[in-house]
């Protein structure tokens, strides 16, 4: 058997396919339908200081190839996520990567501290990249200046794994990868959704109630891959790929782009499985080319060697 198993700097995972944040709630949801061993880790729902009620519906519409979300971050608080759930999360035998999100500075170090107090999580993705939020999010995201500043504060009080989970929206994906790396983190995640609209012409209402939402699916995959690519040629530390990942030959393709594992969002709703059978169909991509393991392909992208735009 091809070994597929990862390491994301000291994070050693079973597999590199993980369950993408908001896409699996808290990971308690698909116990009766998907082997849990297949998975990597399972990456929660963004976890804030205080409940977030979330966004009003509607709040999720499918659009062609994707979908856009405008869930605005609904959770239960950190102390409900700790005492309650994590107890829950942590019987699954899956390592758990807690996505951290918060409106200031502070609060994502209030969170950061609370999260690695429990001794029973792998780490921290931080949430510096949705896009349906007033504060916090992307407005930490988009400017390295900020993202610095916080991953870098968030650093300070952990010694998790540190996942810093970008936005396509970033002017330069470059810059910001820098900052995260610079500041501290141990990996990056990339990419979270795009924003985007979608309008009921009969009615003339955006089908999301706050008029945008992010865009997410197989619509995003090769903007996804591009920034993998851009990404990882930019910084030491490893990059996990997200956008539209659906099958195998999609999580390869970002592996080969420079992603070290990834992440499958969306196709969760449409096949529940999707996880297992990627995770499978890597290993039997990898044996069918005689590949000894998955990180021999890392990056291997052949550019074509003049291939600087005019
Ligand atoms: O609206 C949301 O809860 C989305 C979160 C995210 O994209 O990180």
């Amino acid at each position: 058997m091809a070994d597929i198993s990862v390491k994301l700097g000291a994070l050693e995972l079973p597999s590199p396919v993980m369950a993408a944040s908001g896409t699996f709630g808290f990971g308690l949801e698909y116990r009766d339908v998907l082997d849990y061993n297949k998975l990597g880790a399972i990456v929660t729902k963004g976890v804030s200081l205080k409940p977030r009620e979330g966004n009003p519906m509607p709040r999720i519409v499918e659009t062609p190839c994707g979908m856009l979300n405008s869930i605005g971050l609904q959770n239960p608080g950190v102390e409900s996520f700790v005492g309650d759930l994590l107890p829950q999360v942590k019987g699954l035998g899956v390592p758990i990567i807690v996505n951290v999100f918060g409106e200031t500075v502070e609060e994502y170090v209030r969170v950061a501290e609370m999260i690695q107090s429990t001794g029973a999580v792998a780490g921290v993705e931080l949430n510096v990249s949705c896009p349906n939020v007033k504060c916090g999010g992307i407005h930490f995201g988009a400017n390295p200046e900020m993202l610095h500043e916080v991953t870098k504060a968030v650093r300070e009080v952990t010694d998790l794994h540190l996942m810093v989970k970008l936005s396509p929206e970033a002017a330069v994906i470059e810059a910001v990868s820098n900052a995260a790396e610079q500041a501290g983190a141990d990996s990056l995640s990339a990419i979270n959704t795009i924003r985007g609209m979608s309008i009921n012409i009969e009615t003339r209402k955006p089908r999301i109630a706050t008029t945008t939402g992010g865009l997410s699916g197989p619509a995003l995959k090769p903007l996804a891959v591009r920034m993998v690519w851009e990404a990882s040629r930019s910084v030491s530390i490893p990059v996990v790929g997200i956008g539209g990942i659906s099958t195998a030959m999609d999580a390869i393709e970002f592996i080969i782009a420079g992603a070290s594992a990834v992440q499958v969002g969306t196709a969760n709703y449409t096949n529940p499985r999707a996880c297992e059978e990627i995770a499978d169909g890597i290993a039997v991509y990898l044996e069918e080319r005689d590949i000894p393991k998955l990180s021999d392909i890392v990056g291997s992208v052949e550019v074509y060697e003049d291939y600087t735009l005019k």
